[in-house]
């Protein structure tokens, strides 16, 4: 696979732009998880669908040990090969996550951060990172969200329905993967915990910022899914007014799963 069909190629530098401050917001949801799991002592860690490697360099800054990360997308590849090019202990590489080109129990602890809501099949990436990880080693997955468990005030019938998963689906993905994190753990043969990483909801102003920083995502979903511009510019207006008068209420669990290798 030469591009993840799932980006066209005149949305990557925005996608790129948006996995960066994804993984700035994300931090300190996904640090604490890291630590956890023991990362600062693993000798050899497996980041899988790394993407443009901005979470893979959050990693690399809480071990000393080697990091191997691979991507199904030449394209994010070579950004990743940019941002991480001070990281001596980190090498990039294009893989598919279904089907990894590494020997049975090499790694101690294989990740993965927002891929699993976007692969093809699920189950089989779980059992690829399983059949890698080392006996005692761990599997950890990230912030895998459940749009349908999104709360948000105020309600809108129309545009409700798109970010509570409608416009996930179109895209290919899976917006209700948080749910299921658990069947692929423990199906993969893992002693698995589940959880739910973000538990603080953010205040307007972090609303506001991010939504600023995302604005072109957003509106470009909207448009996709067939709202009119007057209906878009209506609700971006409440919206926005929302956010000002600090009663805008916005949440959606992203869950992750530990899964022991026994
Ligand atoms: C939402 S991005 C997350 C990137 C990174 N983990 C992060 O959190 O910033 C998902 C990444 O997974 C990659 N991907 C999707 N399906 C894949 C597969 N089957 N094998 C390998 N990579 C895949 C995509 O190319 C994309 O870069």
């Amino acid at each position: 696979m030469t591009v993840n069909p799932k980006i066209p190629p005149n949305q990557l530098n925005d996608f790129i732009k948006k996995l960066e401050l994804q993984a700035l917001e994300t931090a300190e949801e996904r640090i604490p998880l890291y630590l956890k799991i023991g990362l600062k002592d693993a000798e050899l860690i497996l980041d899988i669908g790394c993407g443009s490697g901005m979470v893979t360099r959050d990693i690399a800054h809480l071990t000393k040990g080697k990091i191997i990360a691979i991507d199904g997308s030449e394209e994010m590849i070579k950004v990743a090969k940019k941002v991480l090019k001070m990281y001596k202990n980190v090498e990039l590489r294009v893989g598919e996550a279904e089907d990894l080109t590494f020997e049975d129990n090499m790694f101690d602890i294989v990740t993965c951060n927002l891929l699993l809501m976007w692969a093809e099949d699920p189950q089989k990436v779980v059992n690829e990172m399983a059949r890698v990880t080392k006996p005692g080693g761990t599997v950890l997955a990230s912030l895998e969200p459940d749009y349908g468990g999104k709360l948000h005030y105020p309600e809108h019938q129309k545009v409700d329905p798109i970010f509570a998963g409608e416009a996930i689906r179109a895209r290919g993905g899976d917006p209700h993967i948080g749910r299921k994190l658990r069947l692929l753990f423990v199906r993969a043969g893992l002693e698995t915990i589940v959880g739910i990483g973000n538990t603080r909801i953010w205040s307007c102003k972090e609303d506001r910022a991010y939504y600023f920083h995302a604005r072109d995502f957003y509106v470009k979903a909207l448009n996709e899914a067939g709202l009119s511009q007057n209906d878009i510019d209506k609700w971006e207006y409440d919206y926005l007014r929302s956010l000002d008068e600090g009663v805008q209420l916005n949440f959606f669990p992203q869950f992750y799963a530990i899964g022991k290798k026994p």
